[in-house]
């Protein structure tokens, strides 16, 4: 049994990753504002959270307020990662498409670009991790799934379908320094996650 850290555990696709690890006989950690644990990322979090995890998910909906959406998704998304690194426990982030186009969606600027500081983060950090950016999200089960890099696609993605990449990605080293975006697609297959790690190109 190992033990995972989900920060935003109890949101609609943190909920759906902690049913997936708890289902596998994981034991899961929520932490949120209103959780217990509780772990506000636009503040300092308190590193015993995380003290004999074996991986963190981090799965927040960032505020749309510029500093707040700086403090939570670059500041505190730098801020798990040091201590992931210092403790040596993978992270998986939940990120978005448009990251490297934040013209596209002027409204959500602030956030797009608060999120790209925290993925380069994270990525600096030294800690192991992958970095899924789902399309716009759904609740509807997703018939296939298709997975690009770069950042260039348009689309939706269902949320189950997000907590399957992410519990995944947990569990496959093959997906360390990997960040990728899923789309809904009728023409693709359900993932075979093992390959679709390994094919990935780093970052
Ligand atoms: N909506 C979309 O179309 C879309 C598209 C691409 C990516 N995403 C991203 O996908 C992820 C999952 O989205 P979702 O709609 O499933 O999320 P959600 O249901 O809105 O849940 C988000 C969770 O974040 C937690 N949270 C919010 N602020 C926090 C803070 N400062 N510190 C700690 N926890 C905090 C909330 O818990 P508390 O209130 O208890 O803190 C909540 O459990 C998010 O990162 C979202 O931005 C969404």
């Amino acid at each position: 049994m190992s033990t995972f850290v989900v920060i935003g555990g109890a949101g609609r696709t943190g909920r759906r990753i902690c049913e997936r690890l708890t289902g596998g006989g994981h034991r899961v950690v929520v932490a949120s504002r209103s959780s217990t644990p509780q772990l506000d990322l636009t503040g300092k979090p308190d590193p015993a959270i995380f003290a004999g995890a074996d991986g963190v998910v981090i799965v927040v909906e960032p505020p749309r307020d510029r500093d707040a959406a700086e403090a939570a998704m670059h500041g505190g998304v730098a801020a798990v990662a040091e201590i992931a690194a210092r403790e040596d426990i993978p992270v998986v982030l939940v990120s978005q498409i448009y990251l490297t186009r934040a013209a596209e969606h002027p409204e959500l600027r602030g956030v797009i670009e608060a999120r790209a500081r925290g993925e380069q983060a994270l990525r600096e950090s030294g800690a192991q991790y992958t970095i899924v950016r789902p399309s716009w999200l759904h609740d509807l089960p997703s018939a296939g799934v298709r997975i690009e890099q770069g950042d260039t696609g348009e689309g939706r993605i269902g949320r189950d379908a997000v907590a399957d990449a992410v519990v995944a990605a947990l569990f496959d080293p093959s997906a360390s320094g990997k960040t990728f975006e899923l789309y809904d697609d009728e023409e693709s297959t359900s993932p075979d996650w093992p390959s679709v790690f390994a094919a990935l190109h780093a970052d």
